[in-house]
């Protein structure tokens, strides 16, 4: 008699509630395990060297358009940099004076942000320097940075995440004469291969942006692309390969692993190498952050890099996608590899005293507002004196998943919960998961640049909350100056 009523009641939720039905389907849908058959040899960016103008600065092009892909889904409209889909990947040395001119043929209004980029906020292509439609930009700056993957993509108010969904993304890679940039596999393409990973749903042979039923951060699609490649495979002719992994979601994290937990050497954070390789088995990135990985490989083996759970067990976890798990790319080793070492140290990084910073700042992400502020164009939530070292306790004050980005700086991490950070975050970093409820404590130094009247951006780098308003502003000026800003 209890069972049949209780057997009636859930009968009668289900075809009610809609909402109900969808939970009942959604408890019982396990998590994403997606299998790929790597078919497909893995696309590498072309490496854009630019031409070098009169005043010996290295001028890039860039043209934001539309175009067709082909991802497996018969032809699918997308957008790109001077292509269908993501664009070149622009190259420079540190001291080198460096323009990029942005072009937009979107049909829509469009920026372009220099993601990790020390540079004036005048040229940082945030929401201040829309660009549009038939129009354009020229930022110029000096690169002046230890080398890194950093990258470029859209950045416009309220639209980033569907620009950068559709395609737009590109990588620009800084260089410098430090040894262990030789020491470490560095041939683009061959032994130093750009790993760009985004996620996509498919509906009808087109990306869609349907969602996935309670995400709290946006599209959580069922395929990967790499490099815009479906289910790629890479051949590697070399005994060691040097990954550069940049998470280009609009919204999922992803833990990386190597198939049956193979360890590999993390060198490189957001900014720049570590001190000195870091033997691991994962390394987790949350949108924007990117990592250098070198991962040793046996002759003939066929090594898949995978994804896997990335957040912790609970319910939350699993609308996030945080229990879903995806191959990501296969290695294939030719039946004999070039012998290489890898260095025991790379490069020695200052550590910044938090005895000597100037100011310390809070900051609590919570719903879709920093602070209990959303984001107003025409207020500095944070004025920054040149030249300063500044302290910023970052908290996630809730369940959801962020992540926070600087532009202009690359930080330190000096604790996470009041203890010293993992290896992982030990480097340069410009973009640190804020995982659910935890306390993140980061040192930057604003060094070179003030402007009164342009506002660099902070923000959750998950491109849904951005676009949401999650995001405020600091100004760098000279000491005793008052900020302008015009919204
Ligand atoms: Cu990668 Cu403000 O952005
Ligand atoms: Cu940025
Ligand atoms: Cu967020």
């Amino acid at each position: 008699m209890r069972k049949w009523l209780l057997g009636t009641v859930a009968l009668v939720l289900v075809l009610c509630g809609g909402g109900v039905a969808a939970l009942v389907y959604y408890f019982t849908r396990p998590p994403l395990d997606v299998r790929a058959d790597f078919d497909r040899p893995l696309a590498v960016p072309p490496i854009a060297v630019g031409k070098i103008d009169a005043e010996g600065r290295r001028v890039f092009d860039l043209r934001a358009q539309p175009g067709d892909s082909d991802f497996g889904h018969g032809t699918t409209r997308t957008w790109g940099y001077n292509g269908a889909y993501l664009g070149p990947t622009l190259r420079a040395e540190r001291g080198e004076a460096v323009a990029v001119n942005v072009r937009n043929d979107l049909g829509e209004t469009t920026t372009v942000h220099w993601h990790g980029m020390h540079l004036p906020a005048a040229m940082d292509g945030g929401p201040h320097r829309p660009i549009p439609t038939g129009g354009s930009f020229r930022a110029a700056w000096t690169v002046d940075q230890p080398a890194a993957t950093l990258w470029y993509h859209p950045h416009p108010s309220e639209r980033t995440e569907t620009q950068v969904y559709r395609g737009l993304a590109g990588l620009f890679i800084v260089d410098d004469d430090e040894p262990a940039q030789r020491a470490l596999p560095h041939d683009y393409g061959v032994d130093d291969i750009p790993v760009l990973v985004q996620d996509k749903e498919f509906s009808g042979g087109q990306l869609s942006m349907g969602g996935r039923f309670g995400s709290d951060i946006g599209v959580l699609g069922d395929e990967i692309l790499v490099n815009g490649t479906p289910r790629p495979y890479l051949d590697v002719r070399s005994g060691l390969v040097r990954l550069r992994l940049v998470n280009a979601s609009t919204a999922r994290i992803y833990n990386f692993r190597l198939a049956g937990g193979r360890p590999f050497a993390l060198v490189g954070t957001d900014g720049g190498l570590l001190d000195r390789p870091y033997m691991t088995e994962h390394v987790r990135l949350s949108v924007g952050e990117r990592a250098e990985i070198v991962v040793a490989l046996e002759p003939g083996e066929r090594l898949t890099l995978r994804s896997e759970r990335s957040l912790g067990g609970d319910l939350e976890s699993r609308f996030n996608g945080g229990q879903d798990a995806f191959d990501i790319l296969q290695l294939r080793a030719a039946a004999t590899l070039t012998p290489a070492t890898l260095p025991k140290t790379l490069v020695a990084t200052p550590r910044l005293d938090p005895a000597r910073a100037a100011q310390t700042r809070d900051f609590v992400f919570q719903g879709r507002e920093i602070s209990g502020r959303g984001m107003d164009m025409s207020r500095a939530d944070a004025v920054v004196v040149k030249d300063t070292t500044e302290v910023w306790n970052v908290a996630n004050g809730h369940d959801t998943p962020h992540s926070f980005h600087i532009h202009d700086v690359q930080f330190q991490v000096l604790q996470v919960n009041g203890q010293p950070p993992p290896p992982e975050l030990s480097g340069w970093k410009d973009t640190v998961f804020l995982e659910p409820k935890q306390r993140y404590r980061i040192i930057a130094r604003f060094a070179d640049y003030a402007d009164p009247t342009t506002a660099y951006m902070f923000h959750c780098h998950v491109l849904k909350h951005e676009d949401e308003g999650m995001m405020g502003q600091f100004v760098v000026v000279e000491p005793g100056q008052q900020p302008r800003l015009h919204g």
